[in-house]
């Protein structure tokens, strides 16, 4: 599915990104480790503790083999620690297993990993088309659809993951989800849309 939406989206993402170290990656154990930072963390605060996490742990292996304690260590003022308590049970589990999964559902099993960040893994690092939904996008979608059902509710959920998959560039699922989340963190913003200077403001 491609659509004008996700056009527009795309070429003011390319214009606006912000250069982030998990937007060179398709590692797919690198992208998973930020997308556990950022579920309850802004990239402001959660982008020292990466480059500290993945400095120290840069493979699932080495994050297996190290104790609690460490892991907890690197942790250490980022809050919901069971976060890391997560993190370090699920690449010991992988480890045994071989390796980080490869399929969706094999991602979503994960400790820890509910399905926008199992979305946001299996798009960013394997390309697969499916669209992520946290509270950015739910308030682009809002907005530009001009619905408001709450997205805490059954029918909410529904409503805005079905309007997601038709949105979302199928050609170029990565880029595409990478671009809705930036543009309701830099542009589309909570307080404050900036209407004036909108790519999308015809249309919405
Ligand atoms: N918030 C959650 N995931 C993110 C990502 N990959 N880039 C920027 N902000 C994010």
């Amino acid at each position: 599915m491609m659509s004008r939406f996700a056009d527009i989206l795309i070429s003011w993402y390319q214009e606006n990104k912000r250069d982030l170290p998990w937007r060179h990656t398709r590692n797919p154990y690198l992208i998973w480790i930020s997308e556990i930072i950022l579920q309850q963390t802004r990239v402001a605060q959660g982008y020292d503790y990466y480059r500290r996490f993945v400095h120290r742990f840069p493979d699932l292996f080495s994050l297996a083999d190290a104790d609690e304690d460490e892991v907890m260590k690197y942790w250490q003022g980022l809050g919901y620690y069971s976060r890391a308590r997560n993190l370090h049970a699920a690449a010991k589990s992988m480890a045994q297993a071989g390796g980080f999964p490869t399929t969706y559902q094999g991602v979503l099993a994960l400790k820890g990993v509910g399905e926008y960040t199992a979305a946001a893994i299996c798009s960013f690092a394997y390309e697969m088309p499916y669209a992520v939904v946290d509270g950015n996008v739910y308030r682009v979608l809002s907005r530009w659809l001009g619905i408001d059902t709450p997205i805490d509710s059954t029918i909410g959920k529904k409503e805005f993951s079905e309007a997601a998959s038709e949105l979302i560039d199928t050609t170029r699922p990565s880029l595409y989800n990478q671009a809705v989340m930036e543009f309701g963190a830099l542009q589309c913003t909570p307080t404050s849309p900036r209407c004036t200077d909108c790519p999308l403001a015809d249309s919405c």
